[in-house]
């Protein structure tokens, strides 16, 4: 049975946490897309061309941890305003969404672009202060040297160029639940993320 949960929304809004509880809920495979760009974008930052990284992309190229800095997240938000760099990524993601036993994806266009069928859509979102809150204390955490301006800049930079660039911009799909988790408590969050999962699979 293949069964499709997409999840939209800006950088640090909380999609990847509420993703991963959703995944584990149901018990359903998880990508998160926005690594498919960082590893186009950690291999630009070397010197490859965007388009022929994305071209030759290969799943060991998908190393969470090390492609979470703040300098391959912004060469990701460029490299992912290229079409063919898009399209080249497409059939990938599209295939893990019809996996049997069903999938969630999270990104900026699953719901509108990758995955317009998907059984449900959610977009998840915060204000831009609170986001560059939480992004401040993982990178804090994490050891890296920067400060909250620093990190709201990047933030707001970020949800510029996703949401403006021509192909696939960052848009909540018309059927989209939407959950604003500005006020949420992470648990709140994953309980209303769950909530709209549940009702579709019912
Ligand atoms: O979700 P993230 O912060 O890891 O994503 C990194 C960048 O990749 C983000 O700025 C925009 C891009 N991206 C995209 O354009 N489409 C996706 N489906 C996922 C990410």
């Amino acid at each position: 049975m293949t069964f499709t949960v997409a999840i939209d929304g800006p950088a640090a809004a909380g999609k990847g946490t509420i993703s991963k509880a959703v995944a584990a809920h149901f018990d359903l495979a998880h990508l998160d897309t926005g690594l498919l760009y960082r590893a186009v974008g950690a291999r630009v930052l070397v010197g490859v061309d965007a388009i022929d990284a994305a071209r030759d992309l290969r799943a060991e190229d998908l190393d969470g941890d090390a492609l979470r800095t703040a300098d391959i997240a912004q060469a990701a938000s460029r490299a992912a305003a290229i079409p063919e760099v898009r399209a080249a990524l497409v059939d990938f993601q599209r295939a893990f969404a019809t996996r049997q036993g069903g999938a969630v994806l999270d990104g900026r266009d699953i719901g509108t672009v990758i995955c317009p069928d998907a059984a449900v859509k959610l977009f998840v979102t915060a204000r831009a202060e609170v986001r560059a809150q939480r992004r401040f204390e993982e990178l804090s955490d994490k050891g890296a040297v920067t400060d909250f301006e620093t990190v709201l800049a990047d933030v707001k930079a970020r949800d510029e160029r996703d949401s403006s660039r021509a192909t696939a911009p960052l848009v909540a799909a018309d059927d989209a639940v939407l959950i604003d988790t500005s006020d949420l408590s992470i648990d709140a969050a994953i309980a209303a993320a769950v909530a709209a999962v549940a009702a579709a699979r019912a």
